[in-house]
């Protein structure tokens, strides 16, 4: 079994570039194409931001679709395959090589009215790192915006309490291989990530799944406090 780490997790992003671009292209994750990606869509939106920084932001498809309304964009990520995706797609976008452990030496040209991570917070200390600085890199009225796989349906048969998680790729095609581990976290403890880096949560969002009636995810929205 491969270690249940975030360099792993990386290692796995190397591996799979390729075949989640293609899932992205053809829509392949239906809870994506039938309420995630407007629920994250239309967060961002409501906060009327005028510049919108897309962390782990994967081949750009968010980007792209907050830049499609005017509004400045950064997108950045740690796999290069990825990037270069994303900047075929949208060559006057702005997209940047960067991995969440080297958030501390980064130095963007201005601060951003959102920071969103859309099912990219899949780590530990990834994770941890990310909200320690965070808060820097927000202008100030600005929110930092997670949506993830809500805790609740995520956990499956396993006890509700953090921790490490081997991965899967079930449902998707078989190109992909070697599933990422990801680092579970329960509502609570992801509300205390936000509480003990100096944020308060203005909402929390849960897009319930029009097929199985349960919250497909769970969007928080986070500003300083
Ligand atoms: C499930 S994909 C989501 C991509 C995109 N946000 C979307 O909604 O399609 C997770 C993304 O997180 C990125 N990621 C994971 N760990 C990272 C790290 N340590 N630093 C930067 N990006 C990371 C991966 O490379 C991948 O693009």
């Amino acid at each position: 079994m491969h270690e249940l780490s975030d360099k792993e997790i990386i290692k796995s992003w190397e591996l799979n570039a390729a075949p989640w671009n293609e899932a992205i292209e053809n829509q392949s994750i239906e809870s994506r194409k039938l309420l995630t990606n407007q629920a994250i869509v239309d967060a961002v939106l409501d906060q009327q931001p005028t510049s919108f920084w897309d962390l782990g932001c994967g081949e750009g498809w968010l980007t792209r679709e907050i830049g499609s309304h005017g509004i400045k964009t950064l997108g950045t990520d740690v796999i290069s395959d990825l990037l270069e995706i994303a900047r075929r797609k949208d060559p006057l976008g702005n997209y940047e090589l960067l991995a969440y452990e080297d958030l501390d030496s980064f130095s963007p040209k201005q601060n951003f009215d959102i920071i969103c991570c859309n099912f990219s917070l899949i780590g530990k200390e990834s994770v941890d790192h990310i909200f320690t600085h965070i808060a820097s890199f927000l202008s100030a009225e600005g929110k930092f915006i997670i949506q993830t796989l809500h805790p609740k349906t995520a956990s499956g048969d396993e006890d509700y309490v953090d921790g490490w998680r081997k991965g899967s790729w079930a449902g998707f095609s078989e190109d992909f291989c070697r599933p990422a581990p990801w680092y579970f976290r329960t509502i609570d403890s992801w509300k205390k990530l936000y509480r003990g880096n100096g944020f308060q949560l203005s909402d929390i969002r849960e897009p319930i799944h029009p097929k199985t009636g349960l919250p497909a995810s769970i969007i928080f929205l986070g500003e300083r406090s």
